[in-house]
């Protein structure tokens, strides 16, 4: 949620940062600027809108200089308009910020900057951080680094912060607390960013800034302790292109195969028909003694958590459940020391995630990380986990990362479960399934690419004010995550139901205009789910089923099939149609599928 770009160097600093922002900006892309040093003076630019916007108010001139800080911004404090955006300015001019991140007690360093003297000109509160830095260095900070910490010694909240003063335009001064600032140390120039997205086209060799750490970057170092040391990232810049897909979210469902391949490498342990987690650091004694396990997330996430309750439920008979992290966060919940929570986040970032995480280690709570950016905050404060091995997600609608949370889950479950009463028979053939399952992707795709088969059934409903997505037990969270993909890319109404619901009340509104995704696994419920597909066809409701079963013909309007798969981990696989539900959907809309409106990956603040 917001970009952040830096850069000090031989070469001219304008046309890094507008090549870093267009990478970070699926961040945030609701305004945007630039501010770069030259001659003892700095020049900002910003506009309200995309990096577009600010590339063409650049033109051909765009401003001098070989260092600078740069941000893409989605709104927080104020409406996204050009006072809004950032970098700000103290009064001078001479100090140029950008911030990620929310400071708590902006009203305060408001207030008492005003009551200084000093003018406002924005409604944000990362303004003041300029002002307070200005103010150090003119009561005689020795150097830009001691100005930002004494500024940011009055602040509460969450920063990643890019510093850049006129009068020491050789170096920014980068700071970080709960936000991600990463340096990419490049040949004889540096790249500081809040994501691997805008560094790895220049550099892989990085490092990981820590929270409380504040450093000066110049083009031949680092000054200051960075307490993780340099690392290589294995993440090249062809992961952040599109590659020939028309858009991220195109590439990230078709990278999906690979994805869970990836995921489940090294990990499925044939010999003992279990999955191998080490990066649990459990040992079997210590697998038995979970008696509960609780999954924490948001949105997607946390409906692939629900997705995980299941699969425990099922294979480890232990009780399972899954909650949107910020209710969790904020009802003071009893920890239970027997239960194994399981945080679960694509971003590592997500702001309410990770306040669950330490709401739960304070309370000693036992916890474990399902994320895929490694070195990410939750991923750091959980200490162990599952790392997802998705590879990067640009397109804001979570997909690739979703689906292997469900595989980490089946695995994790598979591995509860061969603790206790699950057998070596079950275990087999759920370690086959999962291996099965790029494959089965594979041929979800294979036969929409050749066939357009999901692409025919959303123009067929593309026009629909809203619908019903429908799912019993196991598949009721796929339901869920269904209509959230449609909703957020297409913008058209969608609402889940557990089928056994229905009838309760929501098939009011089945009507021939009100069209029903209905979920059906070929498992022991599927004559339930044909009924309940009877029930609202009765009523004159379309009906798009979702299934890798063989349907009487007839049944439904629409068929989206998959492979046949092991009845447990149906719920990964029927996912996929959904998604493809959403994207062409929203394309047959003329929606920016990778940018929705309102929305912006990893949100990293309430
Ligand atoms: C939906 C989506 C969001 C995220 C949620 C959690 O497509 O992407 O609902 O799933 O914001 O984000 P992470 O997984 O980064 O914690």
């Amino acid at each position: 949620m917001c970009g952040i770009v830096g850069y000090v160097g031989p070469r001219e600093a304008a046309g890094v940062l507008l090549d870093g922002l267009s990478r970070l900006e699926y961040r945030g892309y609701d305004s945007a600027g630039l501010a770069v040093a030259h001659r003892r003076k700095v020049t900002v630019r910003r506009t309200a809108g995309r990096v577009e916007d600010l590339r063409t108010l650049l033109g051909d001139a765009p401003p001098p200089g070989r260092s600078g800080v740069a941000h893409t911004r989605w709104a927080t404090h104020g409406e996204p308009n050009e006072a809004n955006a950032h970098p700000h300015t103290d009064a001078s001019g001479r100090v140029a910020i950008v911030h990620n991140g929310i400071v708590e007690n902006a009203d305060a360093l408001r207030g008492a900057l005003t009551a200084r003297g000093v003018v406002l000109r924005s409604d944000t509160d990362s303004e003041a951080l300029a002002h307070l830095v200005a103010e150090a260095l003119d009561g005689g900070a020795a150097t830009l680094a001691d100005a930002v910490r004494t500024a940011l010694a009055g602040v509460e909240g969450t920063y990643g912060l890019a510093v850049l003063d006129a009068r020491t335009p050789d170096e920014i001064v980068v700071a970080r607390n709960g936000s991600p600032i990463v340096l990419g140390i490049g040949d004889g120039e540096m790249v500081v960013a809040s994501d691997l997205a805008a560094v790895v086209r220049h550099t892989q060799k990085v490092v990981f800034l820590d929270d409380g750490e504040i450093v000066t970057v110049r083009a031949d170092g680092i000054e200051g302790s960075t307490r993780i040391g340099p690392t290589t990232v294995d993440t090249g810049s062809e992961d952040y292109a599109l590659g020939g897909h028309p858009d991220f979210l195109a590439k990230e469902i078709a990278e999906q195969p690979d994805a869970i391949r990836r995921a489940l490498a090294g990990r499925l342990d044939t010999r003992f028909a279990t999955a191998r987690l080490g990066g649990l650091e459990m040992d079997p004694r210590e697998l038995r003694g979970v008696r509960r396990v609780l999954f924490l997330g948001c949105g997607s996430a946390y409906y692939a958590g629900e997705i995980g309750a299941g699969l425990v439920e099922q294979l480890a008979r232990i009780p399972a459940a899954a909650e949107p992290a910020g209710e969790f966060r904020h009802r003071n919940p009893v920890v239970d020391p027997d239960c194994l929570y399981v945080a679960v986040s694509q971003s590592g970032e997500t702001a309410d995630t990770l306040a669950a995480v330490q709401e739960l280690r304070r309370k000693g709570g036992r916890v474990i990380g399902a994320v895929n950016v490694i070195g990410s905050a939750i991923s750091r404060e959980c200490g162990t986990g599952v790392f997802l091995h998705s590879g990067p997600e640009v397109s804001v609608a979570s997909t690739k990362a979703v689906t292997t949370m469900g595989v980490s889950f089946a695995m994790l479950a598979v591995l509860l479960g061969r603790v206790r009463d699950l057998s070596v028979a079950d275990g087999r053939r759920l370690l086959d399934g999962l291996a099965a399952l790029p494959r089965h992707v594979e041929a979800v795709l294979a036969d929409d690419a050749a066939h357009g088969t999901v692409a025919a059934v959303a123009q067929r409903w593309a026009h629909a004010s809203s619908m019903f997505f429908v799912g019993r037990t196991r598949c009721s969270p796929v339901a869920r995550e269904g209509a959230q993909k449609l909703k957020e890319i297409s913008y058209c109404h969608a609402e889940a139901y557990p089928a056994s619901e229905l009838k309760h009340g929501p098939l009011a509104l089945v009507t021939p205009d009100m069209p029903s995704v209905v979920v059906v696994p070929d498992d022991e419920l599927l004559g339930k789910n044909v009924g309940t597909i009877e029930q609202i066809r009765a009523r004159g409701g379309p009906v798009i089923a979702v299934t890798d079963a063989e349907l009487p013909a007839g049944l439904a309007d629409a068929v989206l099939r998959v492979p046949r798969t092991e009845p447990e981990l149906a719920p990964i696989l029927l996912g996929i149609p959904l998604q493809l539900l959403a994207r062409h959907t929203a394309v047959a809309l003329g929606r920016d599928v990778d940018r929705p409106r309102n929305l912006a990956k990893s949100v990293t603040v309430e």
